[in-house]
């Protein structure tokens, strides 16, 4: 059976943890779904481990449709969330519903994704309004890396506790089906959890959260650029492909491959 969004108020009612993970193709989402995650969430990440841009900033509405076409091909069963990328609806309410839709119409997604609390509420609403559920994300919010300049923890002073929790009630309260908590201390997220109707989905957040979202290519060690402290990784399959293409190389060079057996 398909989950839904319905699914994952029911997990958080029956005390069921949810699980994401991200994929920006049609070998993953077919992966992922097989393995049986909830929902598949298309990040914007992907700007960073598939397209080698510096941020998230730069991915485009195009190139976030054409990758989320590919992994819905690949599911199943899983929810498919399309992470909105940057100035897709920053910019007001109006564009917001229609990238959201076009998002909608063009992938086969069934949700979409924003950054931001307070100030996202109209265009969270707006969205939630035109028939498309939205998850929100607060705490870091990578999209305005810009404005904070790093990617520190967030909520560490009183103010900023207090700024988050806010944030996330007005996500709920603007119609938001989930909320993702992202790199914010383990008690501020249970405090979240506990203040909240719908689930939370944490990402650095501890281990109080409804769910759990990481980026696949960071569990399996596959993206190694850098290692956030909230990645555990389940596998080392990078440093085991770079074996594998290297015995690759070295076999062809020596005349060992192709084999008979790979011969006609
Ligand atoms: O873009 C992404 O992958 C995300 C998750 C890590 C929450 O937003
Ligand atoms: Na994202």
């Amino acid at each position: 059976m398909r989950v839904t969004v319905a699914t994952l108020a029911e997990k958080k009612r029956k005390g069921e943890k949810i699980t994401v993970l991200t994929a920006y193709d049609y070998l993953t989402a077919k992966l992922l779904d097989r393995a049986g995650v909830d929902a598949i969430l298309v990040g914007d990440s992907l700007a960073m481990v598939a397209l080698g841009y510096p941020s998230t900033v730069q991915v485009t509405m195009e190139e976030m449709i054409h990758h989320t076409k590919a992994v819905v091909r690949g599911r199943e069963r899983a929810l498919v969330i399309f992470d909105m990328p940057f100035l897709s609806y920053q910019t007001g309410e109006r564009d917001a519903v229609l990238n959201a839709g076009r998002a909608l119409k063009e992938t086969g997604c069934d949700a979409v994704k924003v950054e931001g609390g307070k100030e996202m509420a109209g265009v969270i609403r707006a969205i939630t309004e035109a028939g498309i559920p939205v998850i929100g994300h607060v705490g870091l919010q990578p999209q305005s890396v810009n404005l904070y300049g790093g990617y520190r923890l967030r909520g560490r002073t009183k103010e900023e506790r207090v700024r988050i929790l806010e944030d996330a009630k007005a996500v709920e309260e603007a119609g938001a089906v989930a909320v993702v908590l992202e790199k914010i201390p383990a008690d501020l997220a249970k405090e979240i959890t506990e203040s909240l109707s719908i689930p939370t989905i944490g990402i650095g957040a501890g281990p109080f959260c409804d769910g759990q979202v990481l980026v696949f290519h960071d569990l399996v060690g596959l993206f190694t650029d850098f290692k956030p402290k909230f990645v555990k990784r389940y596998a080392e399959l990078g440093r085991e492909a770079e074996e594998a293409v290297k015995s690759f190389i070295k076999e062809v060079q020596e005349g060992k491959f192709p084999g008979e057996e790979h011969s006609y």
